[in-house]
């Protein structure tokens, strides 16, 4: 959770690509997670970020985010 005065700043892209980054050296090839539908803001982030995001039929209120993972 980013601090309400540094949001906007880029600190919580920067987060999640340092840990697809880590993810990425244990070797995993693919990332994902759920994030409520409710919240536009990590929507925005992960999508900038090159997130697919899908719904998720388990629980409307979530969406399912994916990212591939290629080694650099
Ligand atoms: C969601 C959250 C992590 C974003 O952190 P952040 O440091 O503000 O995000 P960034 O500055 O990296 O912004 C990334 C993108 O999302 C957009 N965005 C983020 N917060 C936004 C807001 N409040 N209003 C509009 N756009 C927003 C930014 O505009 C940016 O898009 P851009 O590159 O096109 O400008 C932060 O708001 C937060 O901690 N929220 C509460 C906890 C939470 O929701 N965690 C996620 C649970 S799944």
């Amino acid at each position: 959770m980013v601090a309400d005065e540094l949001k906007g700043k880029g600190l919580g892209s920067r987060l999640m690509l340092s840990i697809m980054d880590f993810a990425r050296e244990k070797g995993l090839t693919e990332i994902e997670g759920l994030v409520l539908a409710n919240n536009p803001n990590m929507l925005k982030l992960m999508k900038g970020l090159g997130f697919a995001i899908k719904s998720f039929p388990e629980d409307p209120d979530f969406k399912l985010v994916t990212h591939h993972l290629q080694m650099v």
